[in-house]
């Protein structure tokens, strides 16, 4: 790890100002938290500072208030959740800067949650003045928030520029870990899968992995725009019409290591409950819902021969049942193979969870877009900000 680490930092009686990311799922009226996930994947750092004697100003953004004050993406039930898995007191600031907000500096072993960044319009617009006022509210630096690594905002780059050093949090440090691993050194076979619904959003990440990995495994609707580039029969599967031509580019690039579903489960209506058959030819009016259970098979023979798999996105409409069948069959083979398993995206962790295999899964990423980005190979802003180890 090339980066400053928050265990090279000397803490015992300073203030840390530690940006995570508590963007957590909340009910409509922002009163609950209905994940607390992120919440508890910062704990490590938490109290790894608090038993170094740190004071703790925590910083993170929730949601999307575009700048404005916005009751419904209050931090503040987050700060109650935190307390309850801590077992000690924090304090929710009334803002993220001003004079208020500034007088509550934390004490060693207090903690002060400031209130949601993105209240204020500079945030996401990185401006110096506003990363300087969050700069003074402490002495100390440290980045936890791998989920916002790839946003370039005052908290996660330009607060930097005002402090003579920033160093990773533990959480930070285990997602580069293991996703460096997976992409920059894999045990092989290396063996990604792929699914969602658009090629569209996923076009430098399919890029990068026909580079790195030996084979790529594709799922979900995405696999109907390269099957369509194949001049195969899709129906009124979901295709996107404009990438037909990409997708033939990409199938050339790829050779024999991009692999496709050779069969389908397809219905005539997208409903649950809907009548659903298995074919290898999807018919004029069928709709193609989850991959079938050959190319189920298939892939869980690819999988199971795997030392390093790379997981992100769902093999069907997830969401409706019972076409979370093939995303789950896989989630299975994945924690059955025994390989070192990286995985991003909501949809694949959810289906992880619903097999009952995540203690199998070697690590599963607290970041969905910053994990895309990263396996896209580009370089997050967020941990190009911190500063290098001294060799
Ligand atoms: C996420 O949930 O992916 C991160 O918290 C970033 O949120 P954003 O997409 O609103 O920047």
């Amino acid at each position: 790890m090339p980066k400053l680490s928050i265990k090279d930092l000397d803490l015992k009686g300073k203030t840390v100002f530690i940006r995570v990311d508590f963007n957590v799922p909340l009910t409509e009226d922002g009163k609950k938290i209905t994940s607390d996930k992120r919440i508890r994947a910062s704990l490590p750092t938490l109290q790894y500072a608090l038993e170094h004697s740190a004071g703790i100003v925590l910083a993170s953004h929730l949601g999307r208030p575009k700048g404005k004050r916005n009751p419904r993406m209050s931090l503040a039930p987050v700060a109650i959740r935190l307390s309850e898995l801590l077992g000690r007191p924090v304090t929710i600031a009334p803002d993220c800067v001003g004079p208020e907000t500034a007088a509550l500096r934390p004490k060693p072993g207090e903690i002060l949650l400031l209130e949601n960044l993105r209240f204020h319009p500079e945030e996401e617009g990185n401006d110096p003045e506003f990363s300087h006022q969050l700069a003074s509210l402490a002495d100390l630096y440290v980045n936890d928030a791998f989920g916002s690594a790839h946003r370039a905002h005052a908290s996660t780059v330009g607060v930097v520029t005002f402090l003579s050093f920033a160093a990773a949090g533990l959480l930070m440090e285990r997602e580069l870990e293991w996703l460096e691993r997976a992409i920059k050194s894999p045990e092989r076979p290396c063996v990604a899968l792929l699914g969602g619904a658009k090629v569209s959003d996923k076009i430098e990440v399919i890029e990068n992995l026909i580079r790195v990995v030996d084979t790529l495994l594709i799922g979900g609707a995405m696999a109907y725009t390269f099957l369509r580039a194949q001049n195969k029969p899709t129906g009124r599967s979901l295709v996107e019409e404009d990438k037909i031509q990409l997708a033939r580019q990409l199938l050339d690039r790829a050779g024999s290591k991009l692999v496709l579903p050779q069969d389908h489960v397809v219905v005539r209506e997208i409903k649950p409950g809907a009548a659903y058959e298995g074919v290898h030819e999807i018919g004029a009016d069928q709709i193609a819902v989850d991959i079938g259970p050959e190319t189920v098979e298939k892939y869980s023979g690819i999988i199971s021969g795997a030392k390093t798999i790379i997981w992100n996105g769902p093999m069907g409409i997830f969401e409706t049942r019972p076409f979370d069948k093939g995303t789950v069959a896989l989630a299975k083979a994945v924690a059955e193979s025994g390989a070192v398993s990286v995985v991003g995206g909501g949809d694949s962790e959810k289906a992880i969870k619903s097999a009952g295999v995540s203690e199998k899964i070697t690590h599963i990423s607290t970041g969905g877009g910053a994990s895309l980005e990263f396996l896209a190979g580009i370089e997050l802003p967020g941990v190009r900000a911190l500063t290098e180890k001294p060799s």
